[in-house]
């Protein structure tokens, strides 16, 4: 045969599936008729399979023994090369299903409105590499987040401070380091070291209740034990950069939510000791549900990218 694949399989193809699939059943069950059982076939049927592939294949597949016959040395070989096919096109099937599952479909992740300013170039890739997949990304405060987790409305989850109550696997992967900032010509900016107490009298702005860093400035200031009442709620980064820019406070801040110069949006941030505060974001996805292929190859992605194993618990 002039050009076949691989070379030296010319018996092969004179087999078929389901002698191959007969031949199995009857070494492994011992007999033709539980075979035939297995199988759902008629016993003859079963039979003249057997037949015509010992003929095909000029091999001896049984010999008598006893009152009935038994499998040779070289059925039992090829009911193993017949499962070991088995196998491999089990694998086939798995591998087609995954290129078809990731062909089209939808992965929903909520992260924390802080996540805003590095989400997108994490998801670059992963968003490139899949345009038949919809990303549904619900940006939220830390609380809305939490309640979505217990809902179970997204796969996976971006935040600083993920809730205790829930069965979560979670993967930090960032650091998230917590700054005070200041307008940029404010008095205290040309300090070389503060400590909190000396920022006391200034007005401090927090975000609004929900968020994740409103909670670590409290927890902050508790273990500090600084007294400090915030003086306005506002219910972005963005509108808390507004507002310290204009001169109506100070506030702390995820660093992510600045730029690379803080100076080039009018701000500073302040040298304070303890700051700043050192969190990490995690990914996080309920370990009581089974995670799609979108979202176990989103984790795949990030990890070979950002090198971060994946710590459960
Ligand atoms: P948030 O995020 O302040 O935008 O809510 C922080 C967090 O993850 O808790």
């Amino acid at each position: 045969m002039r050009d076949a694949f691989p070379p030296g399989l010319e018996r092969a193809w004179r087999a078929s599936w389901p002698q191959l699939r007969s031949l199995e059943a009857t070494v492994r069950l011992g007999g033709v008729g539980r075979a035939a059982q297995a199988l759902h076939l008629a016993q003859p049927t079963v039979s003249t399979q057997l037949k015509e592939l010992a003929a095909s294949l000029g091999l001896v597949l049984f010999e008598p023994h006893g009152r009935g016959l038994a499998p040779t040395a070289v059925a039992e070989l090829l009911a193993q090369t017949v499962r070991d096919m088995a196998a491999r096109w089990q694998q086939f099937e798995e591998d087609a299903a995954a290129l078809q599952g990731l062909r089209r479909g939808r992965l929903r992740i909520a992260a924390v409105t802080t996540t805003e300013y590095f989400l997108p170039d994490l998801l670059g890739p992963f968003a490139r590499g899949y345009p038949g997949i919809r990303i549904d990304l619900a940006v939220e405060n830390r609380d809305a987040v939490v309640a979505r987790l217990e809902r179970g409305d997204d796969e996976l989850a971006v935040m600083m401070r993920p809730p205790a109550h829930l069965p979560l696997a979670r993967w930090p992967f960032l650091d998230n380091p917590l700054v005070m900032i200041a307008p940029a010509d404010h008095a205290l900016a040309s300090r070389r070291r503060l400590r909190l107490q000396d920022l006391t009298d200034e007005p401090l702005l927090v975000r609004e209740k929900g968020s994740g860093t409103r909670a670590v400035v409290s927890e902050v200031l508790a273990e500090r034990g600084v007294t400090w009442a915030p003086r306005m709620a506002l219910g972005s980064n963005e509108a808390i950069k507004h507002a310290v820019r204009a001169g109506l406070g100070v506030a702390v801040l995820s660093r992510h939510t600045l730029a690379a110069d803080p100076a080039t949006e009018g701000l500073v941030v302040l040298p304070v000791t303890g700051f700043p505060v050192r969190r990490q974001w995690f990914l996080v996805w309920r370990q009581d549900r089974a995670l799609s292929l979108p979202a176990r190859t989103l984790l795949d992605d990030l990890r070979q990218r950002l090198g971060v194993r994946v710590r459960p618990g």
